[in-house]
């Protein structure tokens, strides 16, 4: 026998079943994957936001850029490769790729305000446990051109409301970092405050005291948090319109009637930040990768990355998170269907296909039985793919133009013609939806 050739470690493969799973990892089926992306889709417009696609591939360039080379994302997760001569990466978040992507077709000169939304995977070079992937699959949304504190509420409004929509628990974490005229003033006193506690920090954190120092605040070490709780506070540096910014959030959350915790350790992985930072965090369900979303205000990427001076907020969740938390609670948008026909023998076998091509040019899906089995073992295939109706077609049906249909849940038995069968089914569906 040749060798099997396995998936890619840090990948997983997303089945409609979760029959073959070995492990008691709640398996991720797709239904799960639909029923998070559905409602995204179908939230996400009512707040103005409209899908945008990016490639997956972009120039190395715009990560280093736009997310920062100090970052762990970019200096350690990258998957990088050489495109002939032109360093290419497959992207490790969207925020960067739909400023490239708006910067690119000048999109601020048609619209003062653009909403996009985005759904798709993502790559980074990641120790892989549960909830943490190689591949990954965010949906997210970015504003761009509104400066004030309202979009920042109405976005974790939407957050807030997606994710109870879907009946995830979570509390909603909210931080400000500031911005160029106030957190270099920050970074400095936290600097000194960190250099005197150098000898108290993990090796990685050690290094952050001159590179990204605000992410030491949010190290999982224990040590470091200990260092953390003493050190001084971005709110003790705000400036003025930085503060009222953040208070004007506030506001318009408890207007909205949004609960959030205030969480000064709230940084963030990626450098572009500005002022908020948000963040929905799992209470139960997803251990060590507990936060579902987070995003917040990026004002000076658009035009770090060459486009005019366009603020911009957003935020991403992570799909295979969401759907973990659905395994656990066992919610699933399946696709059964509606009608399973079995036919008996070769004429009712031409017949049952034209039978499901009428159903499913009525919009009703159907699944014919390609296997010759006797009619208790088509009914016991029909309930195993959760149909509602099973139609077993013989001789005597074929000739009488007539059947009955048998509605699994229940046991009923419906007496049918097949002269405009799918009028007949969507009637009784229509009866007892
Ligand atoms: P992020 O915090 O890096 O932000 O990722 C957002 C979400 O993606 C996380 O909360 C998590 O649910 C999911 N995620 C991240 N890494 C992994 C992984 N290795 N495996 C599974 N899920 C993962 C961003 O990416 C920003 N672009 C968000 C944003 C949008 N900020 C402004 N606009």
């Amino acid at each position: 026998m040749s060798q099997r050739i396995r998936g890619v470690k840090g990948t997983r493969d997303v089945l409609p079943s979760d029959t073959y799973a070995k492990d008691d990892d709640p398996w991720l089926r797709i239904g799960h994957y639909h029923l998070v992306e559905q409602s995204a889709r179908d939230l996400f417009p009512l707040y103005g936001y409209r899908e945008a696609r990016t490639p997956v591939l972009e120039r190395t360039d715009l990560f280093v850029r736009g997310i920062g080379e100090v970052t762990d994302i970019v200096g350690k997760e990258m998957y990088t490769f050489d495109d002939r001569g032109e360093s290419v990466t497959l992207r490790q978040e969207n925020t960067a790729s739909l400023v490239r992507a708006y910067v690119e077709h000048s999109v601020s000169q048609h619209e003062p305000e653009t909403k996009w939304w985005y759904v798709g995977p993502m790559f980074r070079r990641e120790r892989q446990q549960r909830g943490r992937y190689r591949q990954f699959t965010q949906i997210g949304i970015e504003a761009f051109g509104s400066p004030g504190p309202r979009i920042d509420a109405e976005q974790i409004e939407l957050l807030d409301r997606w994710l109870r929509a879907l009946g995830i628990p979570f509390e909603m974490h909210l931080n400000t970092l500031g911005d160029a005229n106030c957190r270099p003033r920050y970074r400095e006193a936290l600097q000194t405050y960190l250099r005197s506690r150098a000898k108290d920090l993990c090796e990685d954190c050690g290094r952050r005291i001159e590179t990204n120092p605000i992410r030491v605040l949010d190290c999982k070490n224990p040590k470091c948090q200990e260092v953390a709780a003493g050190a001084p506070r971005m709110d003790q540096f705000l400036c003025d319109a930085c503060k009222a910014h953040f208070a004007g959030v506030q506001e318009s959350l408890q207007r909205l009637g949004v609960a959030f915790v205030l969480d000064p350790k709230l940084v963030r992985g990626l450098d572009y930040y500005t002022r908020t930072t948000y963040e929905a965090i799992a209470t139960s369900g997803l251990g060590a990768q507990s936060t579902v979303a987070g995003g917040g205000r990026y004002d000076g990427l658009v035009k770090d990355l060459g486009g005019p001076d366009v603020p911009g907020i957003g935020f991403a969740a992570g799909v295979e998170r969401m759907a973990l938390l659905l395994a656990r609670q066992g919610k699933e948008a399946a696709a059964k269907p509606v009608v399973f026909i079995a036919p008996l023998g070769d004429a009712e076998a031409a017949r049952a296909d034209q039978l499901a091509q009428e159903l499913r040019a009525a919009g009703l899906s159907a699944e014919v039985s390609f296997r010759k089995s006797n009619p208790a073992n088509q009914l016991k295939r029909a309930d195993a793919l959760g149909a509602r109706f099973a139609l077993v077609l013989g001789d005597q049906e074929l000739k009488a133009d007539r059947a009955r249909l048998k509605e699994l849940k229940t046991g009923a038995q419906h007496e049918v013609s097949l002269r405009g069968f799918a009028d007949e089914v969507r009637r009784l569906l229509e009866k007892a939806p």
